[in-house]
C-alpha cells in the first residue's frame, strides 16, 4: 500500500473505502468484509446517512480484535447546514457518536456551500445562505478549533477551488491539509492539482469510477463511460487486470488518495489490489491524454436560480 504523508508525519493509506451510496443494511457487511480484506482507510460523511451502521461495524471489529482503532484512518465531513463557527464542534461530536469513536483522523468541510439550518438540501434559493453571510473562513475557524481540541487529528475540505482555498489560507493563516474532489481520467483536475501540490495540500479522488450508482436525478443523458474507455481497456489487457483497477492504479500512481465505493465482496478485493499495480510512464501518459474535463457531479443542485451560487463560482 502507498501512503499520503501529512506534515506531522501521519500517514493515510492511499486507497480507502468510499461509503457514499452504501445503504444502511448493506454497509455494515461491506465494512466488516473490507477490514478483513485489509482496508485500513474509510471515508464517511454525515450526509451519507449510514454512519451509525459503519460505527457498529468498527465497534464489532475492534471488540473481535480484528483491528485496533489506531490502525484505521477514518475521515468524515461537516454538512452544509452546520457552517456557523459554533455549529462545527456539535456536528463532529454527533458524527463521532454515530461512528462510536473518540476522534477522527480527518474532518472535511463537505462543500463550499451553506444551507439553512432547517434542511439538508435546499429546494429553493431562500434555503441557500450566501458565503458573504457565513464565510468559509468562519467555518474554518470552527474546524481549527476541532483540531485543537483533538476531536480530529487533521482537517481539510472537499469540492474547494483555488479561490476558496486562498480565502482560508489568507483569512486564517491555517492551510487545509486535504482537498477531496471528484477526480478520474475524464476529470484529471490538472490545474487544481498543480495548485494543491504548490500549497502542500494533499488530494483525494472521489467518484473515481464515475459513481454509476448515483440517483437518476443526479445523472445526465449520454454520460461517457470510464470503465469502457478504449485506452483504459488496452492498458487493462496489458496488465491483465480490470479497467476499474487501471483507473484506481492511475490515481495512486499520481500521488493522490482514492476512495472507490463497493458493497460487493469481489469488487472490494479487486479495488484494494489495484493499489499494488504499477503503471509505466507510457501508460500514465496515455491516460493523461484522455482527459475530457467532464464532471459526473456538477454541483448544479446548489446553483438554484436567484441564489449566489453558480457553477462558475463553484468550480472556479
Ligand atoms: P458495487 O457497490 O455493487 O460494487 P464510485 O466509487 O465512483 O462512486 O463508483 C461506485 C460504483 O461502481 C458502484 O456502483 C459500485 O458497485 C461500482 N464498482 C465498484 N467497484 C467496481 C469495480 N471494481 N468494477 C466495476 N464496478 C465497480
Amino acid at each position: 500500500m502507498k501512503y499520503l504523508k501529512f506534515s506531522n508525519g501521519d500517514q493515510m493509506p492511499a486507497l480507502g473505502l468510499g461509503t457514499w451510496k452504501s445503504a444502511p443494511g448493506e454497509v455494515y457487511k461491506a465494512v466488516i468484509k473490507a477490514i478483513e480484506l485489509g482496508y485500513r482507510h474509510f471515508d464517511c460523511a454525515y450526509i451519507y446517512g449510514n454512519e451509525k451502521e459503519i460505527g457498529q461495524a468498527f465497534a464489532d471489529a475492534f471488540a473481535a480484535g480484528e483491528v485496533k482503532r489506531e490502525d484505521l484512518w477514518i475521515t468524515s465531513k461537516l454538512w452544509n447546514n452546520k457552517h456557523r463557527e459554533e455549529q462545527v464542534k456539535p456536528a463532529i461530536i454527533h458524527t463521532l457518536d454515530d461512528l462510536k469513536l473518540d476522534y477522527l483522523d480527518l474532518y472535511l468541510i463537505h462543500w463550499p456551500v451553506v444551507v439553512a439550518d432547517s434542511t439538508d438540501f435546499p429546494s429553493n434559493k431562500d434555503e441557500l445562505i450566501s458565503l458573504t453571510v457565513t464565510p468559509l473562513e468562519e467555518t474554518w475557524a470552527g474546524m481549527i478549533d476541532v483540531q485543537k481540541s483533538g476531536l480530529s487529528k487533521h482537517i481539510g475540505v472537499s469540492n474547494f477551488n483555488p479561490s476558496h482555498l486562498n480565502a482560508l489560507i489568507h483569512g486564517t493563516g491555517v492551510s487545509p491539509e486535504m482537498n477531496q474532489v471528484e477526480m478520474h481520467p475524464y476529470l484529471q483536475q490538472k490545474k487544481l492539482k498543480a495548485y494543491c501540490d504548490e500549497e502542500n495540500i494533499l488530494m483525494t479522488a472521489y467518484s473515481p469510477l464515475g459513481s454509476g450508482d448515483r440517483p437518476s436525478n443526479r445523472k445526465k443523458d449520454n454520460e461517457p463511460s470510464l470503465l469502457e474507455n478504449p485506452v483504459i481497456k488496452t492498458i487493462a489487457e496489458e496488465k491483465s487486470c480490470s479497467t476499474a483497477q487501471v483507473i484506481l492504479a492511475w490515481e495512486v500512481n499520481r500521488g493522490t488518495a482514492v476512495i472507490p465505493k463497493s458493497v460487493n465482496e469481489k469488487r472490494l478485493a479487486e479495488n484494494l489490489a489495484a493499489a499494488e499495480i504499477d503503471l509505466s510512464a507510457e501508460q500514465m501518459q496515455a491516460i493523461a491524454n484522455i482527459d475530457l474535463d467532464y464532471r459526473f457531479i456538477d454541483g448544479s443542485f446548489w446553483c438554484l436560480p436567484g441564489s449566489d451560487y453558480t457553477q462558475e463560482e463553484l468550480w472556479g
